[in-house]
Formats: structure tokens, sequence, C-alpha cells
């Protein structure tokens, strides 16, 4: 029997990413699954049910109608309200596992295979399966884009008839996947860039796309990198040092994209309320790290807020403002990721030993068997 894949309808506000796109519709369809779209489930991503059924999926009515019957259910975010399933079916998505053991227990107690998106590990075979480069990547390009579009002036150097404009100086801090796009986006715009990271490695990638690098001197930067390539929490005194050097290097932006995220921690604050004050009006930061608490003081998760004339942009999800093409990387993510899950006939086959499916699975049979969560 074939397996049936089911794809969800977001049911989280602001979520508009869908799990799946006719494009890997096709292709599950090609190796032989079944697949069943709830209605409506594209719409937010420009993705409608007619291109899902032209692909070869049939459209379920709900999302309880098409979790009932499936063997893998994909979603984007975990569904908001409990669905039935049934026993040893999987789920996949960004379940966000970190704030939610409630959820994981109940996942558990209805025998659900649940798999986490985020805990992909960023090892080189997990390159097609990372969700957060994915998503990320498109971050960073929308962020600079939001910051145009509510920027009184110009990026790029005008010169006309009636006198020169000035290019845009832009900052990012945070020189991970989502700031080297942001870097990017922001020279492609004609902007002068700079940029700060706490990770020498950065530096070179940074000077690589043309925008200056902008960095503490001192000893624990050879430290500052974890064998996985993230940044550590630093010590007061390198605080200290970087804030006095942000301090005097916000004076001058006019854009700052903040994306800075140390791994299980809250997002280190870099921007203070001085430092906003102290920037000129119509200056805008949009602060990507807002969903684990922002890399700037101010900062409102879902708002832009105006200081003194300066725009402070909180995305909830900004991946859902470019949801076409993030669903499609994201639909991706995931069929990679279900290609190491399902065994040369078309069977489930749930290999615990393999290191990124072990790095994923939360519950399996009835129990909580991620070692971080249980
Ligand atoms: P992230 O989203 O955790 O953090 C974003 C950036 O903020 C990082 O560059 C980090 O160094 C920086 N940061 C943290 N604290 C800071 C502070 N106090 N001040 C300034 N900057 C600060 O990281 P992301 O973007 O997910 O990736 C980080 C690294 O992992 C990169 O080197 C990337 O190339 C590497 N990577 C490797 C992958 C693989 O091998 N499969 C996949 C994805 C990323």
């Amino acid at each position: 029997m074939a397996l049936k894949i089911a794809v969800l309808k977001e049911t989280t506000e602001h979520e508009k990413r869908v799990a799946a796109t006719p494009e890997t519709i096709k292709k599950y369809i090609a190796k032989g699954f079944t697949v069943s779209v709830v209605t409506g489930a594209g719409d937010n991503a420009a993705y409608p049910d007619i291109a899902y059924q032209e692909a070869g999926a049939t459209i379920s009515d709900t999302n309880i109608a098409a979790s009932t019957q499936a063997d893998i259910i994909l979603c984007v975010r975990p569904p908001v309200d409990p669905l039935p399933y049934k026993p040893d079916a999987l789920l996949i998505g960004l379940l966000s596992p970190y704030h939610s053991q409630d959820r994981l227990s109940a996942y558990a107690a209805q025998s659900l295979t649940a798999l986490s998106m985020e805990l992909v590990p960023r090892i080189t075979r997990a390159q097609a399966m990372d969700v957060l480069s994915s998503q990320s990547n498109l971050a960073g390009y929308r962020a600079v884009l939001e910051a145009a579009s509510v920027f009184p002036r110009a990026f790029p150097m005008m010169m006309t008839a009636a006198g020169t404009i000035p290019p845009a100086r832009v900052f990012v801090m945070g020189a991970g996947v989502a700031g080297l796009q942001a870097i990017a986006t922001a020279k492609r715009l004609g902007a002068i860039v700079s940029a700060t990271d706490v990770r020498p490695a950065s530096k070179e990638q940074v000077q690589s796309l043309g925008a200056s690098f902008v960095m503490v001197e001192s000893d624990e930067i050879k430290e500052a990198e974890t064998t996985g390539g993230y940044a550590k929490e630093m010590s007061d005194d390198f605080k200290q040092k970087q804030a006095k050097l942000v301090a005097e290097t916000l004076i001058k932006q006019d854009i700052v994209i903040t994306t800075a995220l140390i791994p299980g921690r809250p997002a280190p604050i870099l921007v203070t309320e001085e430092m906003v004050r102290s920037m000129k009006p119509g200056s805008v930061i949009v602060d990507l790290a807002a969903p684990q608490g922002g890399n700037c003081a101010l900062t409102q998760i879902g708002k832009t807020i105006d200081i003194n004339g300066v725009k402070i942009l909180g995305f909830e999800n900004i991946s859902s403002h470019i949801a076409t093409d993030s669903s499609a990387l994201y639909a991706r993510n995931l069929m990679n990721l279900l290609a190491i899950l399902v065994d040369k006939n078309g069977d489930l086959a749930i290999n615990m030993d393999d290191e990124i499916i072990k790095a994923t699975v939360l519950t399996k049979s009835g129990q909580i068997v991620h070692p971080g969560f249980q």
C-alpha cells in the first residue's frame, strides 16, 4: 500500500507558509506516495488548490479529515488544536520543542513519531534538509527590503541634475546565514555596507561580499566560535567593548539589520535605548532576532515602533513575508528529510542509528525519545 501524505493547513496566526508545493507533490507521487492537501493550505503562499490537484494531490476538507488517514503529516508549525492520528504516523514540521513539553507528551500519548525540523544537525549530509539556513537566507534578504520600504531615502548614490543623493549606510550585526544575505542584498541595492560578528571566521565572508568588517579587538574572539560553527556568550568585559564600538558605529548608520543569536540562549542585546536615541531620524532598525527576544532593547515583537523618528521593526515571522519562496525551500527541506525515512520498498524505515534521524525524532512508540526533552 502506498504511504499517504497529508499536507495541513496552518493554524498558527501569521503563518503563511505551507509544507508542500506542487513541485514537491509531483515528486512524492512519482515516488509512489499518495498526497492529500487540505483545502486552502497554500492560498497564502500563492499555491492554489488547483495547482496541487494538477500535481496529483487530492484535496481534503479539513485538517482532521487529512490527518486521520495519513501515514505522514507535513506542517510548518505544530497544529494549534490536537488532531487525530493513526498510531505510529509521522508528524514533521517546525515543532518548536523547546517550550512545549505538554505538546510533546501529547504526541507521545498518541504514539506519533514527531520530527522537529529545527533539530536537523548542521552537518554536510544534512545541508539539503537545513531549514534554519533556507529560511534565514530569505529572511536576511527580506529584512533589507522591509527596511528599504519604510526608509524615507534611497539606497544607491544618485547623481541627478538636481544634485547628488548620497548612498545609504547599512550596518549588519551578526554575519551568519541571514546576515550574509542581508549584506549581499544591501550591496546590490547600492548601499555602503559594514557588518560585525564575534566569530573571526565571518570577517573574510563579510569582506568577500564587499562590505567592511567592524570587530572588537580581543583575544576572546579566538574562542568565540563553537565546534558547530555557532557563537558563544561573550564575557562582560567583551560586551562593554563591543557596546562602545557599536555606539560609535550606529551614529553613522541609516539602516541596521540585527541577526545575532546564541543557540539555546536569549538573543544578546546589542543595541541599547541610548544607542537608538543617538541615531538620525529616518533611520531604520530591523531586528530579525525579535522572536528570540531581540537584539535591540526596544524591539516589540510583531510591531513597528518609532523612537524620535527611528523605526524599529520586530517581525514575528518574516519568512511569511516571502511565503512563496520560503515555502518552496521549506518543502524541499522536508522532502529531503523524508527521503531518509522511507526504504526502497516505499515503507517507513526510521533508523534511529542515523545521526540526522536520531537528532530530529522527538517522540516514538509512545515515548519522548529525544534526550534533550525527556
Ligand atoms: P545564528 O543564527 O545562530 O547566529 C547569527 C550570527 O550572529 C552568527 O554569525 C553569530 O556568530 C552572530 N552572533 C552571535 N552573538 C553575537 C554577538 N554578541 N555580536 C555579534 N554577532 C553575534 O547562526 P547561523 O547564521 O545559523 O550560522 C552560524 C554559522 O554556522 C555560520 O558560520 C554558518 O556558515 C554555519 N553554518 C553551517 C552549516 C553547515 O555546515 N551545514 C549550515 C548553516 C550554518
